[in-house]
């Protein structure tokens, strides 16, 4: 008998019209989906979309739950910092009713990201606001400043220094000429280890309204002043009102040059399920990585992406390169993880 997974995996290659027999995840509004890191985010976003909150405010007050604990390491306060020992944090939040957005990147100092960034949605015109400036609009907002870096993750940070590792961010000169002419990568069969966490929601109510938000404190270590996919609407995060919304995690350089979530979202628009949608993401990312330093020896990306998707029907699926994801649902009760579908068994 050949599993749902396995089905999923070889329709990645498969065209789009043979593809869109295969069964699909679907849910009873309102509904949230999010990251596995967001159990509680989810039946949070369920129950406020049920006292009838709207779908944005849903999925940001449920990852505020993750934003505000401690022992997330990749979000919020607790997350661990850039290569300064500097917590810089990046969120963004999308409304599909309206199709506004809003957005912080590099924000220092302010424990909640996502609601700076609705913020930034609400009251003002702009979509992104970035460094000093978007904390000068949090402090006139009337957020509070406050050290972001725990003992853990300030530990965590000073032992990557200490130990002066070569998984950092500056590319020797071996490594810039390898990606014109190969050489052989510093790391041939290994994952790339540096935690890439971050937390997505994507919340629909009953009336088909659906919204998404992305959070995360990045890269752990990354070059002061890098920005990932999360607060980049595109990117990390994209919602279309009339079709869905799609939100991503892990390493968002390859998200970002996939403008992934939004090739999600335009791919379901186009008639493909949620499960369909994300594979074939996936699958450009895998094609499109070319440098040796982000292949192993098989010329797969020794890196992974997460995408979670959610259409206004409440079909939806978890997709990521490598066989082990899970993501989290609620549709009324407790949050459950359900297995996210893949490309490959592994990276070897
Ligand atoms: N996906 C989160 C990041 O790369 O910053």
């Amino acid at each position: 008998m050949i599993s749902r997974r396995t089905l999923l995996a070889a329709a990645a290659s498969l065209p789009v019209a043979a593809r869109a027999a295969q069964d699909v995840l679907r849910a009873t509004p309102p509904v949230a989906i999010s990251s596995s890191n967001g159990l509680g985010t989810t039946k949070k976003a369920v129950e406020l979309m049920r006292e009838g909150k709207d779908t944005v405010e849903a999925a940001v007050e449920g990852v505020v739950l993750v934003e505000d604990d401690p022992n997330d390491t990749s979000v919020g306060y607790g997350g661990l910092p850039n290569e300064l020992g500097v917590v810089q944090l990046d969120a963004s939040v999308m409304h599909g009713p309206t199709m506004r957005a809003g957005a912080v990147g590099c924000l220092e100092s302010i424990k909640n990201p996502s609601r700076v960034a609705k913020m930034v949605m609400e009251r003002t015109d702009h979509v992104l606001l970035v460094g000093p400036g978007a904390l000068a609009f949090a402090k006139a907002m009337g957020f509070q400043e406050e050290n972001l870096l725990t003992e853990r993750a300030r530990r965590a940070w000073l032992r990557w220094k200490t130990t002066l590792s070569d998984q950092d961010d500056w590319l020797s000169d071996e490594e810039m000429k390898a990606d014109f002419d190969y050489i052989e990568p510093r790391h041939p069969d290994a994952m790339a280890h540096r935690p890439t966490g971050t937390i997505s929601c994507i919340a629909l109510n009953d009336k088909r309204e659906v919204s998404g938000c992305t959070t995360t404190s990045g890269l752990a270590y990354k070059l002061p002043g890098r920005v990932g996919d999360s607060p980049i609407i595109g990117a990390g995060l994209y919602v279309d009102g009339e079709v869905g919304g799609c939100g991503s995690t892990g390493r968002g350089e390859a998200v970002l040059q996939s403008c992934g979530s939004r090739t999600v979202v335009e791919n379901m628009k186009r008639g493909m399920t949620p499960a369909e949608a994300i594979l074939d993401v996936l699958k450009r990312i895998c094609d499109q990585t070319k440098s040796p330093r982000l292949l192993n020896r098989p010329g797969r990306p020794n890196f992974d992406v997460n995408f979670y998707a959610l259409r206004v029907d409440g079909a939806y699926a978890g997709g990521r390169i490598y066989r082990g994801g899970r993501f989290a649902v609620n549709d009324g009760g407790e949050s459950r993880l359900v297995d996210s579908v893949y490309l490959f068994e592994n990276a070897r």
